[in-house]
């Protein structure tokens, strides 16, 4: 009998490592400590033992016993702790977690929409160099070898000759060079000015260039697309005009100002009390610049504009300092 006893003994140990949770110490509880429980059996069988052998078996079983015992309690202390800590964990009145979800910068979505736009007209997008050559950024687009633009002042040189460019307009050369007419296209872009940085000048900018060139292009599509570009930006009643301008890379060239998008034209402090927004340059391609490229000047003509994605954003959205767009201030950009 000693013999059976220090095997459930060994039963008991092993079993109640394996217990888990509080529903599987019950049934550890009712294995060996129940009134009809494994030790229980035991002492019931005392009843057969010879006298002189009970004394040594009751000892043996009561040790038993009071182990089994031990083990429920530092077991149950265990599992009961650890459920509080859940319950700790799980509390309920606690607010939910809330999920940052992100948004298209102001800057990517000003220029989807003017992208939607001319897509709508035919246009298709292609990129050029943020870093570009002395060649392609002025002397191509026909900027004079004094030109105060090649200055190292307004200028970001690398080297001698190499630079960030100052705008997209290189990027009509380089589409010229590589392909024939007819050409339309929309080259979007990032360009670095040396500026004194204000709320209406930063280093890093964004504009927007559009080159059409083929057989009889004339200053009147020009306008006419330019006008359907604004009314689909800022309202079909949105008034423009022309003023006379000058650009070293198109001839004639002009400047179109909107009906101010606040004030419709009365006057307010965002149009100056002028009436009118500016929001880019354009005119016909100087055949000059064909003479770079390669083309024939007398078969084909062409019209540029150039208009900054932060004016568009600015006007379509309100922000009124530039600065701000590039901050990363989470504020600021949850807000779009
Ligand atoms: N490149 C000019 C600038 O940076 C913008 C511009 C004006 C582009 C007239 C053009 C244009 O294509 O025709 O201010």
């Amino acid at each position: 009998m000693l013999n059976q006893i220090e095997q459930l003994k060994q039963q008991l140990l092993a079993d109640v490592l394996v217990v888990k949770t509080l529903p599987q110490l019950e049934e550890f509880r009712v294995r060996y400590l129940a009134r009809k429980g494994k030790i229980a059996e035991l002492f019931d069988g005392m009843r057969n033992l010879l006298p002189e052998q009970r004394p040594d078996i009751g000892k043996a079983l009561n040790e038993l016993r009071s182990l089994a015992q031990s083990k429920f309690d530092e077991k149950k202390a265990l599992l009961e702790q650890s459920e509080k800590r859940v319950e700790a964990r799980l509390d309920l009145t606690l607010p939910g977690r809330q999920r940052w979800v992100g948004s298209k910068h102001p800057i990517t979505q000003a220029w989807e929409e003017i992208r939607r736009v001319f897509f709508g007209m035919g246009f298709t997008v292609t990129l050029s160099p943020e870093i570009e050559d002395d060649y392609h950024n002025f002397e191509a687009v026909n900027f004079p070898p004094d030109h105060p633009a090649r200055d190292m002042q307004d200028t970001f040189f690398i080297t001698d000759k190499i630079l960030l460019r100052t705008h997209t307009t290189p990027g009509q050369i380089r589409v010229m060079e590589s392909q024939q007419p007819p050409i339309r296209v929309i080259i979007p872009g990032r360009c670095y000015r040396n500026e004194a940085i204000s709320a209406r000048a930063f280093c890093v900018f964004h504009q927007v260039e559009g080159l059409y060139v083929d057989v009889g292009v004339t200053m009147t599509e020009l306008k006419g697309t330019l006008v359907a570009f604004a009314r689909q930006i800022y309202g079909s009643d949105v008034r423009a005009r022309f003023r006379p301008s000058y650009f070293p890379f198109t001839e004639p060239s002009a400047e179109m100002d909107i009906s101010c998008t606040i004030c419709g034209g009365k006057g307010c402090r965002l149009c100056k009390f002028t009436g009118w927004l500016e929001i880019l340059g354009a005119g016909m391609v100087d055949p000059a610049l064909y003479q770079y490229v390669g083309y024939d000047e007398e078969k084909y003509t062409g019209y540029a504009f150039g208009m900054g994605i932060e004016r568009v954003a600015q006007l379509l959205y309100g922000v009124d300092d530039i600065r701000i767009y590039y901050e990363n201030d989470v504020r600021f950009l949850q807000q779009f």
